[in-house]
């Protein structure tokens, strides 16, 4: 790899690239993201290496491993190139299969084929998996085509045109204009215009300036902004130079959570091959523009995720927020200005610079443009990332992309924005999803998770949930949001033990308002969300806790009593098998009774009955 002086440099390298590459010549991707590595993926890639060794294909066939294609849920994943036939579970049992049929003979293998549970059908292509259909992946779908930690890849899917572009004659007001003109809003929580952030921080006073990848993602179930920089960190990358060159900054971070090590090693190695290639370091592509990038590894705590407090961890102090009357536009890291951005948010920018603004704005609702990545968990039956554009309603995330809830049971809730984010009921399924509409119902964009519940799910329950991670991650520098979510927290407990009292309601609701205005940070700001929500839209469900000593949903132990429906009992004694304490008694093919005195509601009998004979009294 030598240093490339110039852009044409870059174009001739590129084109060299392109030409090099047969784009007939079968490639068989291996997804190596962190959801694929847990099904053991990189046993899977060393099968197909060692297959075609020893079938002599190496001249004619590429393996390539890559980030991650979204659809966790099926991996490991393979999709075979040109075609992209679209391969999911693969193990390495799997593999010679795969390359005597598919790859010699040209056949399929069907049992490998994702089937469409609804029409029943095997679908071959990628594209016309229905997890995939209704999605717009402009900055995720790189991730299942290069080879991260391969900066070829990336050239030849086009990457750094757009730092070219900006090198070749644009000047930084025109970036920022453009960035500006797109309407681009930060990924990263509050959809903050980057463009107007760019802008002030160009126009605060100091000759030096920083620019950091806000990388930290500490919300639980959460894992967009990882698999980007697992899957293609020299978008990131490009998107941060971009950034620099806009603002006047020659030096970067890139603070990324402790807990996510595939990320650090990619991101680093497509650091070193940036630097090789002079798209990174002194005088980038002859331009006589500098700009340098470090890796900085988390505190690990979620509030350093939040701006302030993470720059006081990137400067070796303990990671807590402080108020924000100085802007860290103006006075950051180490009291300079400081422009700090979203992965995803960064990811966008080279897109925007290659396309223009026009193009982006044609994507989205009025007030949010462009696509947002969201991690789709919990009671789902397709989970994993997936890019939408904005305005898409949660109906068609969850049903059409998400496939539904599992087991035929009937959706309850989404909570969309992290822990600190709130619960959505089904009357808002046709909510287009965009910041504003979100903020409107009392849930919020945050980062982009998305937790499905379902009828089994406790909306107290889940309250507290949240409202005890935010009580541990709560840095305690603020009394406020260190007594007032502790308070809110012991709230919950109480409700949900059975030791609710008559005014709890109304106590929490109070709470919750103090706890966001006086809060110091928006860690604060938020916590109450989960609660006020939840009570917003299921304030029967916190009534029959206090007031009936109940849980509908089967959750809250000391809340629950189990009964078997004399009606629906066949006496099939599955529940007496399964139950661990021997509460069940009955005689085959006659009405089974739950001895309440051992049931220790463990729920296996209610789990596991086939005819919905154990209820909840
Ligand atoms: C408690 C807390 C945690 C946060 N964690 C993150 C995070 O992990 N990643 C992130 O990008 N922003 C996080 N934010 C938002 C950041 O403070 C900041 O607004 C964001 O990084 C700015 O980038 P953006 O404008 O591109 O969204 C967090 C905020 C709070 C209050
Ligand atoms: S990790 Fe393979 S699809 Fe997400």
């Amino acid at each position: 790899m030598s240093k490339l002086t110039s852009t044409t440099e870059l174009e001739n390298l590129r084109k060299t690239l392109i030409a090099a590459r047969d784009s007939s010549k079968p490639c068989i991707t291996v997804c190596s993201g962190t959801g694929c590595h847990a099904y053991g993926c990189e046993r899977v890639t060393d099968a197909f290496r060692a297959e075609i060794k020893k079938k002599k294909l190496g001249r004619k066939v590429t393996v390539r491993t890559t980030g991650c294609h979204g659809f966790c849920e099926r991996g490991p994943l393979v999709v075979i190139y040109p075609k992209k036939i679209f391969y999911q579970r693969v193990s390495i049992e799997d593999v010679s299969e795969i390359i005597s049929q598919t790859i010699i003979n040209g056949n399929l293998v069907e049992r490998l084929l994702y089937v469409d549970p609804h029409t029943k059908e095997r679908v071959v292509y990628e594209d016309d998996v229905p997890f995939y259909k209704k999605q717009k992946r402009l900055i995720f779908g790189n991730n299942g085509v290069i080879d991260p930690t391969c900066i070829d890849d990336y050239l030849v899917a086009e990457g750094y045109e757009a730092l070219a572009r900006v090198l070749n004659g644009m000047s930084p007001e025109e970036v920022i204009d453009t960035v500006k003109e797109a309407n681009l809003r930060g990924r990263g929580g509050g959809g903050f215009p980057a463009g107007v952030k760019w802008g002030s921080c160009r126009k605060a006073k100091g000759d030096v300036k920083y620019v950091i990848c806000n990388a930290d993602e500490g919300d639980p179930g959460a894992y967009m902004d990882r698999s980007l920089l697992e899957g293609n960190p020299h978008s990131v990358l490009e998107g941060m130079i971009i950034g620099a060159y806009a603002i006047g900054s020659n030096q970067g971070y890139v603070y990324v959570r402790n807990e996510y090590p595939l990320a650090v090693h990619n991101l680093t190695i497509a650091i070193k091959q940036a630097e090789q290639y002079g798209l990174l370091g002194n005088n980038i592509l002859g331009s006589g523009f500098s700009f340098k990038v470090k890796i900085n590894r988390g505190g690990g705590a979620f509030v350093c995720g939040e701006s302030s407090a993470l720059t006081a961890s990137l400067e070796g102090s303990v990671g807590e927020p402080r108020a924000k009357h100085i802007h860290t536009v103006e006075s950051g890291l180490w009291d300079k200005p400081t422009n700090l951005n979203n992965v995803e948010t960064w990811a966008n920018v080279p897109l925007i610079i290659s396309k223009g603004a026009d193009w982006f704005k044609q994507i989205g609702t009025e007030g949010s443009k462009g696509t947002k990545i969201f991690s789709l968990v919990g009671k789902v039956n397709n989970t994993g990332l997936v890019e939408v554009p904005m305005g898409i309603t949660l109906r068609e995330i969850i049903y059409d992309i998400g496939g539904g809830i599992p087991a035929g049971r009937k959706f309850k809730a989404v909570q969309t924005g992290g822990p600190s984010g709130g619960c959505i009921p089904e009357k808002h399924l046709d909510l287009p999803v965009d910041f504003d509409r979100l903020s409107e119902v009392g849930s919020m964009m945050g980062s982009g998770g998305m937790i499905v519940m379902d009828e089994r799910n406790c909306m107290v329950d889940v309250a507290k949930y949240f409202l005890n991670f935010l009580k541990d991650e709560s840095c305690g520098k603020c009394t406020s949001c260190r007594e007032g979510v502790e308070r809110m927290h012991e709230i919950l407990r109480d409700i949900t033990s059975g030791k609710g009292k008559e005014n709890d309601i109304e106590l929490l609701e109070e709470l919750g308002e103090v706890v966001a205005e006086t809060s110091l940070c928006a860690l604060g700001g938020t916590a109450p969300n989960p609660v006020l929500s939840t009570i917003r839209y299921f304030r029967d469900e916190y009534t029959t806790h206090i007031k009936g000593r109940r849980c509908p949903a089967g959750v809250c132990k000391e809340l629950t009593r189990y009964v078997i429906d004399k009606e629906k009992c066949v006496g099939c004694g599955r529940c007496k098998v399964v139950c661990p304490s021997q509460a069940v008694t009955g005689k085959k093919k006659k009405l089974h009774k739950i001895n309440q005195k051992k049931c220790v509601i463990c729920g296996a009998c209610f789990e596991n009955c086939k005819f919905d004979a154990v209820k909840i009294a």
